[in-house]
């Protein structure tokens, strides 16, 4: 077992389209941990989808159903957790986060815009000027990211599997 992990989980965290989920999947077969990714919870939960939850119930219901599924998540220890993007933006969420070790995927905005650009899941991005949206999201959110444990920057052409072997050798 790697030194800084200790057997607690793996949180991963970024913005929509860094790639948390795919590299989560591969850290947790590397690591023998569980997968789970906490939009998936909340959409399994609520049989409804991400944008459905924004258009019914607004981004206040969806960022507490978040906190919620968080909450139970980092009652369990060994697992890798994709996080939603905005994970970071409510003080309380911090401290669950904070039961395992956080690594930041930092992908540059551009990279990020290229595979979003046909997206239509991240209700975020429903926006007359989605690089602009992207780019603000991304700007408010840097500092927040930025109170990871590892901070992992992504070169544009890497694979997820070579993501994954970086981030295993930081652990
Ligand atoms: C969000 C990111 C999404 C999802 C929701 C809001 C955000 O998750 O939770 O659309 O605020 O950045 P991914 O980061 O998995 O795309």
């Amino acid at each position: 077992m790697s030194s800084l992990l200790q057997g607690v989980s793996l949180y991963l965290i970024g913005m929509m389209g860094a790639g948390k989920t795919t590299v989560g999947r591969l850290l947790a077969q590397q690591l023998g941990y569980g997968f789970v990714d906490t939009d998936d919870v909340i959409t399994q939960a609520t049989g409804r989808t991400i944008n459905q939850l924004f258009a019914e119930e607004g981004e206040a219901a969806f960022r507490q159903l978040e906190s919620d599924v968080l909450a139970q998540i980092s009652a369990h220890l060994k697992l890798t957790v994709a996080t939603g993007g905005g994970i970071v933006l409510r003080r309380e969420n911090w401290s669950y986060l904070r039961h395992g070790l956080i690594v930041w995927l930092d992908v540059p905005v551009e990279l990020l815009y290229t595979r979003l650009a046909e997206d239509t899941t991240r209700p975020l991005l429903q926006d007359p000027d989605p690089q602009g949206k992207l780019r603000s999201l991304l700007e408010q959110r840097q500092p927040l990211y930025a109170q990871a444990d590892l901070h992992i920057i992504v070169n544009e052409g890497e694979t997820p599997e070579q993501i994954a072997n970086r981030v295993m050798e930081a652990i």
